[in-house]
């Protein structure tokens, strides 16, 4: 049944303006509330995603209820292919109003944050006129510049918009620490707090941290030839909203001497999630899972060692090892290329994803995407703010523009796109051209712009 045939004015003109009014409630227009939804038939199927949304405005329940008194229901289909006739009739309007109108929000941060973003949107900007998307965006801010407008680095209204986005682009938080007035704040109001903050509130607990070599930037690695080899392709899979980052700290005082208490508390579903994550990921790639912990000291590393060991026995086809933090620190510059997927804890992933990406050749180079159960994530580069060379056109845009890769491939479902993004990127490398933490002999020099001007001009 196509959409022109089951278009109705009247039930169409109904359900239209109990979402419009929704999202105007939400200070939202209707383009941006959406997500995919392929097809609506005759039954009014609507499409999972679009349930989702419905659920996000609240207004699931009147929409259902309008349904029903038309004999109608809202059924949650996972995915069907795209109905030609979307944007004809009554009916297919309402579907093209949510027909890849992907609302992601953006968090320029701070730094060199806004312009690393800005390239990514304009190479997103680019995917959407060569694969006929729309996305729309919203952008909020976080860390410094939320502190500098709101006095806090992190808002509620932030929370919710993140909430209600398919996905998040983030680019990076956190100012010099020694000149910067917000680091003169207590530690809960610093920009770093409004990131675990975010982290927090989406419950985004699995952190992947891809770190390849490209071909191109061998010379940018600082490992030895018969080290680099072929080359290396790993992926971090950090857990991110426990361990020490969130456990109870304090700072205390007797008699003149100041005591500092952090925990490092882990249960055994916080492990259990994050290690099936790693396992899924591995049956993807090359079948390996790196364990790191620090099992010889600690009791949350015992407790993480064995989940870990339940959940492998459940992917016979996947290859475990256990390795200790210090000495994956170590095989990480003596070989990399043993590694696939290394699962970890926050703290050690924080730590182990620098150094993996310093074998890569920058940290400009290494994406990030951050994951909940559902499909919402946030992407950001793993690097920092790079306040010394902010707004002065020098900061690599690679590691924002392949998190928003990321987004495409694992928020948006957008495979294909996500692939075009990769390979633009690769071109452009291929070609010659760096930002100058890359930057090569027989090079060309290029700054940020110029760097996302060419990605996106590649975009095929
Ligand atoms: C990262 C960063 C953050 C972290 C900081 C900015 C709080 O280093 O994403 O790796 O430690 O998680
Ligand atoms: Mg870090």
């Amino acid at each position: 049944k196509s959409i022109k045939d089951a278009a109705n004015e009247e039930i169409y003109a109904a359900l239209l303006s109990t979402v419009k009014e929704a999202a105007a409630d939400k200070g939202r227009n209707i383009s941006e509330i959406g997500r995919k939804v392929y097809y609506i038939s005759a039954e009014f199927l609507i499409g999972k995603l679009l349930s989702n949304n419905l659920i996000n405005l609240g207004v699931y329940d009147e929409v259902r209820e309008l349904l029903a008194a038309n004999g109608k229901d809202i059924c949650e289909i996972e995915e069907v292919e795209p109905e030609p006739s979307l944007g004809n009739g009554g009916l297919g309007r309402l579907a093209a109003c949510f027909l890849d109108s992907i609302a992601t929000l953006g968090l320029p941060g701070d730094g060199i944050g806004p312009e690393i973003v800005r390239e990514a949107k304009k190479v997103l900007d680019k995917v959407c006129e060569k694969y006929g998307h729309s996305f729309s965006y919203s952008e909020v801010l976080l860390g410094g510049a939320s502190i500098d407008v709101h006095g806090v680095p992190l808002t509620d209204e932030a929370i919710a918009t993140a909430k209600s986005s398919d996905a998040v682009l983030m680019g990076s938080i956190g100012g010099d620490a020694k000149t910067s007035p917000w680091y003169k704040l207590e530690p809960s109001k610093r920009p770093e707090a409004g990131l675990l903050a975010i982290r927090k509130a989406l419950n985004l607990f699995a952190n992947l941290r891809p770190a390849y070599l490209y071909n191109e930037l061998r010379d940018a690695c600082p490992l030895r030839d018969e080290i680099i080899g072929d080359g290396f392709d790993m992926i971090i899979v950090r857990e991110l909203t426990g361990g020490l980052y969130f456990g109870a700290r304090k700072t205390t005082e007797e008699n003149g001497v100041r005591t500092a208490v952090d925990t490092l508390s882990y249960n055994e579903n916080e492990i259990r999630r994050i290690a099936i994550k790693a396992f899924e990921i591995a049956r993807k790639r090359r079948n390996k899972v790196t364990s790191v912990d620090k099992a010889n000291v600690l009791d949350s590393s015992r407790l993480w060692r064995s989940v870990v060991e339940d959940v492998a026995k459940d992917y016979p086809d996947v290859t475990l090892e256990h390795m200790l933090v210090d000495n994956c620190a170590m095989q990480l510059v003596r070989d990399p290329k043993q590694f696939d997927v290394i699962l970890t804890e926050n703290m050690f992933g924080d730590i182990l994803s620098d150094e993996a990406s310093m074998v890569t050749g920058s940290i400009g180079m290494l994406s990030s995407a951050s994951l909940n159960e559902t499909k919402l994530g946030l992407y950001e580069p793993s690097h920092g703010s790079a306040p010394d060379i902010a707004g002065q056109n020098k900061a690599n845009p690679i590691a924002t523009i392949l998190s928003a890769a990321m987004m495409l491939r694992y928020s948006l479902d957008l495979d294909k796109e996500a692939d075009a993004v990769e390979t633009a990127v690769q071109k452009v490398l291929t070609a010659g051209y760096r930002t100058g933490d890359i930057m090569s002999e027989g090079c060309k020099l290029v700054g940020t712009k110029e760097m996302g001007d060419l990605i996106a001009d590649a975009i095929a």
